[in-house]
C-alpha cells in the first residue's frame, strides 16, 4: 500500500488503492500511523493531506483532526472515516 518512510511525521500522503479509491495515510507522531477515507463527509470532496496538525477540505473549508479524523470545524458534521492499517516491516498494509 505505502512504505512507512513515504509518510512524513506530522503529515500524510494520499495513496492510490485498487479500483480508483484513495486513502489518506498520516503519521501524527513518529511511528504512529493512521489512515482515513479522504472523501469529505460533507459532500465528498477530496481532502488535502495534513498541514499544521489538521486536515482541511478545500471545497468548503471543513477542518479535521489529524490524529482522530474528528471534525474540528464544519460545515461537515462528522469526522473522516478511519481505515485500519498496520505496519509490516517497512510497509503499511490494510489491517
Ligand atoms: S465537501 Fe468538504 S467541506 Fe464541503
Amino acid at each position: 500500500m505505502a512504505s512507512a518512510a513515504s509518510v512524513p511525521v506530522g503529515g500524510g500522503v494520499l495513496v492510490d488503492m485498487p479500483g480508483n479509491a484513495q486513502l489518506l495515510v498520516v503519521q501524527p507522531r513518529s511511528g504512529e500511523f493512521r489512515a482515513f477515507n479522504p472523501a469529505c463527509p460533507h459532500v465528498g470532496s477530496l481532502v488535502n493531506p495534513p498541514a499544521g496538525g489538521v486536515i482541511t477540505c478545500p471545497l468548503h473549508g471543513s477542518v479535521f483532526d489529524v490524529s482522530s479524523g474528528a471534525v474540528r470545524k464544519g460545515p461537515a458534521t462528522s469526522g473522516l472515516r478511519e481505515v485500519a492499517v498496520a505496519r509490516s516491516g517497512e510497509d503499511l498494509v490494510l489491517a
